[in-house]
């Protein structure tokens, strides 16, 4: 699944989280309602947005922190993996949804955006450092 996008750049990344964060909420009051014709539209707005996140992080934020930081390659490349876990708790989230396991599904939501949280904390820390050193 391609999506078009303008060129990405930083501001756009970070601005996607506010869209995220909406989508998120969204999807959360879908399951709230236990209805499936809210829930499945409201999974593939959220599962589309945040795969073109991660798609502009690995396409331009990780090579240009990489440029600018190359002391930080390594947390850089763990982000980068997470992205692995990130792309198949997604997966199985949709998966749940299509056989209309709605209870498992929120369920595997619940500890996904535990984690998910916590990998966008780090990419913050990045996002800062990056634009530290563009202003300096
Ligand atoms: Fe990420």
């Amino acid at each position: 699944m391609t999506e078009t996008r303008s060129a990405p750049t930083l501001e756009g990344w970070y601005s996607d989280r506010g869209e995220i964060s909406d989508l998120i909420h969204r999807l959360l009051a879908a399951f709230e309602e236990g209805e499936m014709a809210l829930v499945t539209p409201a999974f593939r707005e959220f599962r589309k947005v945040i795969l073109g996140h991660l798609s502009i992080e690995e396409e331009v934020v990780f090579p240009k922190a990489e440029e600018s930081h190359p002391g930080q390659a390594q947390p850089i490349h763990s982000l980068r993996l997470a992205h692995i876990g990130i792309r198949a708790d997604i997966a199985r989230i949709g998966e749940q949804i299509e056989r209309s396991h709605l209870e498992a599904a929120r369920a595997m939501l619940d500890a996904f955006l535990d984690s998910f949280g916590a990998h966008e904390r780090l990419e913050d820390q990045l996002f800062h450092l990056l634009k530290s050193s563009q202003s300096a």
